[in-house]
């Protein structure tokens, strides 16, 4: 069994979560079970990050100490998780003891490697992105950008970490392995980003700017930089775990690619001896009207107010169909909605309406044999094992919006299938062929939609459960196995009716 070892980016606890959150644990679990399905041994870390100046400034302006603000709001994220099915192994909050003791163990190991050394600094912060900044940093008029927010400027003797040592040890490791970073485009980002020389990294504050966070081993005068101690919690998760670490891939989005997980955690990791992960997936953004959604900006959607009207699955469903995995997207409700309609409950949902309605009017409510085939059977069979076939590596790829496009293909032919077989045609027949053909398309559609459910399940396991149980299937554990076309439900009891995704009710009148 191959080990995979994936991981979502913490969230800031300065706000509540948004769809943008959500998408990113949705996203990962997607990845994890289908993992899981073709029998990794998976492992799925996510968390909170709680330390900085963003968390402290938030706690304050509630007038309440930041451990308490912490708990509260990292109570929140972590009550989102299974509200949206995901199968995470492990939550891991960075106030926690074996965080913090992970932290200053690899800070204490660097500083005794004189990999870190106190020096004076000069220059401008952006809280906002709880970063130093330089003037390459800068609008072309002088200005900060936007995502910076208020930029102040302060001058600290503080800790700094060798990064530009490792400057050239990163090069060579980014030019031999060529697939560290998904999507391809953004590892040469990458690469262009190391053209220039690095700056060592400022990894302290002064205990009187931030109180909030953990204080270095060596002098107790300083708490660590976020990122320093946010990074590590992918490594301290699973320190004591053997055989997990180093991370297969770590999850993460566009604006925290570089340079903290494409710069500073491999040369962290690197400097400190230990292996590095195996690749990081960046994502892009959902936006409303071209704006990345965000809690600075307050034009972030709930994600809990969708799944509460429209179903996880369907939150799910439409997040991994719409995004192309690296690029940004536009969240309309509109959209949303034409997907629900046509694909969920007019494609899928009417699959599952004939399957159970013509099974019980036709044939008692048990799937019979299939009597012999036709050329339409044998199309859908070819169709069926062309998507299969394709669908599989699409994933593999991370391609998961094509994977899901072909499988709704696969059942707008299904439905057509039944158009031209008319099952309720050759229920009034009395002739002999004619039962044998409505028990070819009565077994035809029902070993359809067991696979196409199946197929997709790592998007929607509560659809692909409900469905599997109401055709009275029980799975077997080999995923690949349970996607040969077969005679698997011959004899099933199905039952008689589900809605799966209801039309929601008109607006009312005001
Ligand atoms: O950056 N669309 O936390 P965070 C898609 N604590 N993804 C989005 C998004 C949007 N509109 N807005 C945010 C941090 N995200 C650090 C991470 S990891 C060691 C430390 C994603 O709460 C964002 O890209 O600002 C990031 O991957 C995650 O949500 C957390 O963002
Ligand atoms: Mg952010």
């Amino acid at each position: 069994m191959e080990s995979f070892y994936i991981t979502t980016a913490i969230d800031y606890v300065n706000g509540s979560p948004h769809l943008g959150h959500a998408y990113e644990k949705v996203l990962t679990d997607v990845i994890a079970r289908f993992r899981r399905q073709r029998g990794d041994r998976v492992h799925f870390l996510t968390g909170v990050d709680e330390h900085g100046q963003k968390v402290q400034a938030s706690a304050k302006k509630r007038g309440i100490p930041p451990q308490q603000f912490c708990d509260e709001v990292s109570a929140e994220f972590r009550a989102l998780l299974p509200k949206l099915n995901i199968t995470n192994d492990d939550f891991i909050r960075t106030t926690e003891a074996r965080h913090q003791r992970v932290v200053r163990q690899v800070l204490q190991q660097l500083h005794d490697q004189g990999q870190i050394y106190l020096d004076e600094y000069r220059g401008f912060y952006s809280t906002r992105q709880e970063q130093f900044l330089q003037d390459k940093d800068r609008n072309p008029d002088g200005s900060w950008p936007e995502i910076y927010g208020e930029v102040t400027e302060i001058t600290e003797s503080n800790y700094f970490f060798r990064l530009r040592q490792h400057q050239e040890w990163l090069v060579d490791f980014l030019m031999q392995n060529e697939h560290f970073i998904f999507p391809a485009y953004r590892q040469k980002q990458v690469l262009e980003f190391l053209k220039e020389p690095l700056n060592d990294l400022c990894i302290s504050r002064p205990r009187e700017r931030l109180e909030w966070g953990i204080r270095l081993p060596f002098d107790e005068n300083y708490v660590t930089y976020v990122w320093f101690d946010a990074l590590l919690n992918y490594y301290s998760a699973v320190a004591d775990k053997p055989g997990v670490w180093p991370a297969t891939i770590h999850v993460i989005g566009k604006d925290i690619l570089v340079p903290p997980h494409a710069v500073y955690w491999p040369i962290m990791l690197h400097a400190a001896g230990l292996p590095l992960p195996k690749g990081i997936v960046a994502h892009g953004w959902w936006l409303q009207r071209g704006a990345k959604m965000s809690k600075s900006t307050g034009n972030a959607l709930n994600p809990l107010d969708l799944v509460a009207e429209f179903g996880v699955d369907a939150f799910r469903y439409f997040l991994i169909r719409e995004m192309n995995v690296g690029q940004d997207s536009d969240f309309t409700l509109e959209q949303f909605m034409v997907r629900y309609n046509s694909e969920l409950a007019n494609n899928l949902g009417n699959l599952v309406n004939r399957t159970l309605n013509m099974t019980t009017r036709f044939a008692g409510g048990v799937v019979p044999a299939a009597g012999p085939d036709t050329e339409l059977e044998q199309g859908l069979r070819a169709l069926w094992a062309a998507t299969r076939d394709a669908f599989i590596p699409l994933c593999e790829d991370f391609q998961f919006h094509t994977a899901l496009e072909r499988a709704m293909v696969f059942l707008t032919e299904t439905n057509a299938y039944i158009e031209k077989r008319a099952p309720w045609k050759l229920g009034k027949s009395a002739a002999p062929e004619d039962a044998a053909l409505l028990r070819t398309s009565l077994a035809t559609m029902a070993e359809a939609l067991r696979l196409a459910v199946t197929l997709i399940q790592h998007v929607t396991p509560a659809t692909a459960d409900k469905v599997r149980a109401v055709l009275g299937h029980a799975p077997g554990p080999d995923w690949k196995a349970e996607l040969d076309w077969g005679g698997r439900l011959t004899g099933a009891k199905v039952a008689p009716a589900l809605v799966l995704f209801p039309r929601p009710a008109p607006p009312t009148k005001p």
